[in-house]
């Protein structure tokens, strides 16, 4: 059945009532196409028809979940990572643009070598190792997470991709006796415990994904120490951080002695990966 609203309507209803977001007509248009299986040109083109009432009552329920501050891609179900579509929910971080860093340095690394072994440590919904295994068709990837739940999504997306038999999923605490690898990815937590509490996003994102223990460092520290345990001769530590780069970079140079270790920016010119090189 026809609903009272034309398209037109319905996106000056919805920004309205976004109207704090930072791009409130962008996000209702999102979210309308969304639910009309149409693309936002088409919103564009067709202002004057009419929506059925289910598809108004969608849309208006995830009008009222993202002004409550849900982020927009968990409503839609879906986000892009290095050009690829994840099925993202609340089992898993959502990817970030910040972290496509690892995953092009990590192709340049590999470079045309066959059989190269790659993990990703913290997987969350399987970003790093899926946008590797579709970039890198030689490469034998690992993928691992302490959440059960996260792994269960990065499955699903490994399946979507058609990727899944060649990623070897593993739940553990950073990296288990799996061999030694040549190139080692890892997006771990590093937000203080106290950001995690107060942060918008700790209201909405795995707490398990983002808390790095009252510093911040906890986790980052402990892949520090280890990661070299891991590593092949002349393998590579590719890992993201938020701040306290100079700690990071102190860390590297006391754990890693003689290896070469440099912090990269990310596009913003601000230092966001650790790169070790043994
Ligand atoms: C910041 S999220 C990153 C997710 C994904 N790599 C990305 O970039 O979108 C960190 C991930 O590390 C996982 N994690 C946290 N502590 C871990 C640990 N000790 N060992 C393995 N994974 C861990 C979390 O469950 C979460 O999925």
């Amino acid at each position: 059945m026809k609903s009272g609203y034309t398209v037109v309507k319905a996106i000056r209803h919805g920004t309205k009532i976004l109207g704090s977001a930072d791009e409130p007509q962008l996000e209702a248009e999102v979210l309308l196409a969304h639910y009309l299986n149409v693309s936002r040109s088409w919103i564009a083109g067709h202002p004057e028809e009419y929506l059925s009432e289910p598809i108004l009552a969608s849309y208006n329920n995830s009008l009222r979940r993202r002004t409550s501050g849900e982020p927009l891609p968990y409503l839609l179900g879906y986000w892009e990572f290095f050009g690829i579509s994840f099925a993202v929910d609340k089992r898993a971080l959502i990817p970030r643009p910040e972290t496509e860093i690892i995953v092009e340095h990590s192709i340049s690394v590999a470079g045309n070598n066959p059989n190269i072994r790659i993990v990703d440590v913290g997987t969350g919904c399987g970003t790093i190792a899926i946008a590797l295994a579709l970039n890198l068709p030689n490469a034998l990837l690992f993928a691992t997470d302490i959440s059960q739940d996260a792994l269960s999504l990065a499955r699903t997306n490994s399946i979507r991709h058609a990727v899944n038999n060649r990623i070897k999923f593993i739940q553990t605490d950073l990296l288990t006796s799996t061999g030694k690898f040549d190139i080692i990815c890892a997006n771990l937590p590093y937000l203080t415990t106290q950001e995690t509490c107060t942060l918008v996003v700790g209201r909405h994102e795995p707490r398990l994904a983002l808390d790095g223990g009252p510093s911040g460092l906890n986790i980052i520290r402990q892949m520090i120490a280890t990661a070299g345990n891991h590593l092949k001769d002349g393998g590579s530590l590719l890992m993201e951080f938020g701040n306290s780069s100079n700690k990071i970079l102190e860390m590297a140079n006391f754990y890693f002695g003689s290896a070469n270790c440099k912090l990269i920016p990310d596009y913003a010119g601000r230092p966001r990966m650790l790169k070790v090189t043994t």
